[in-house]
């Protein structure tokens, strides 16, 4: 707490935190410290043993009213086990030759992935499947068990609904990229906890900002909640253009939702259709 940082320390360690907070993560010093599931890398170290002090001024700047000023009261993150999610710098270029081989290097760096709980119960890490160069991509939670299966996302029922989205916007699936919040099931197909999803999540970022479509469409809350840095009603979230990671994000259904509930697809296909006016597309003729 009483360490002195250089300037340069101080602002590379501000920057990681304004990133995270970015992504909705106000309280990653107390969510990511569970030793039985992160690893520290020597990067991550040494913005570790600097970060107690910064994080007690940015803390101060945290807006009182925000849900999670609760954090006010949270102890300080301990040190040995402290980790953070691999991260990057958000958004650089990468030149469309480069990019199936930035995408690469992000599968490289995952690796066979033991950030989180998630990967106890998993049969294959499903990565995101598609075109690196796509002017569109689809999020959605996380694997199902025909994903978890065969390492690709959407290939269960849900997947053949999303295909048929897909084929009815006049696109081919293997000219967008899908991919999910979280790259391993989650047991039962439960919601991701938020630890799991913050810990992968910055891979998915990483992906986005490689590929940097120029729509992305959120299938379902809880990929709206983590592009969007903050959880909100989808009601509250469809109809409208916002912006994530550079790109237009479009907030739907999720398909598995549609599958449940068929009177809704009138409703996404309206979504769609935003996402495809954005992108200059016409519906092909029936
Ligand atoms: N549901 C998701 O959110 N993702 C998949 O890949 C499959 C089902």
């Amino acid at each position: 707490m009483t360490q002195r940082l250089s300037p340069e320390t101080e602002q590379a360690v501000r920057a990681r935190i304004g990133y995270f907070r970015d992504l909705g993560v106000f309280d990653f010093y107390r969510r990511a410290v569970n030793p039985s599931f992160v690893t520290v890398s020597d990067t991550d170290s040494a913005v570790i043993a600097a970060i107690d002090t910064v994080t007690v001024t940015v803390r101060e700047e945290i807006p009182a009213a925000h849900p999670d000023s609760a954090l006010e009261n949270a102890p300080p993150m301990p040190r040995a086990a402290a980790s953070l999610p691999v991260l990057t710098e958000p958004a650089k270029s990468i030149a469309p030759k480069d990019r199936a081989a930035a995408i690469k290097a992000i599968s490289d760096d995952l690796g066979n992935c033991t950030r989180c709980a998630l990967h106890k119960g998993r049969h294959t890490i499903v990565f995101g499947d598609g075109d690196p160069n796509a002017r569109l991509m689809f999020v959605g939670e996380g694997p199902g068990a025909d994903e978890d299966a065969q390492g690709l996302p959407f290939v269960g029922r849900a997947g053949q609904l999303l295909n048929n989205m897909i084929a009815a916007m006049g696109l081919r699936r293997d000219r967008v990229y899908i991919a999910n919040i979280v790259k391993c099931r989650p047991p039962q197909n439960r919601v991701p906890e938020p630890i799991e999803a913050n810990t992968c999540a910055p891979f998915l970022f990483r992906q986005i900002d490689v590929i940097q479509p120029e729509v992305l469409v959120a299938l379902g809350a809880t990929a709206a909640t983590y592009l969007l840095g903050g959880k909100n009603p989808l009601a509250a979230l469809r109809g409208r253009i916002h912006h994530a990671r550079g790109a237009k994000l479009i907030v739907t259904y999720h398909p598995a939702y549609l599958l449940r509930d068929p009177r809704q697809k009138k409703e996404a296909w309206a979504d769609l259709q935003l996402a495809m006016a954005e992108l200059g597309l016409k519906a092909p003729a029936k």
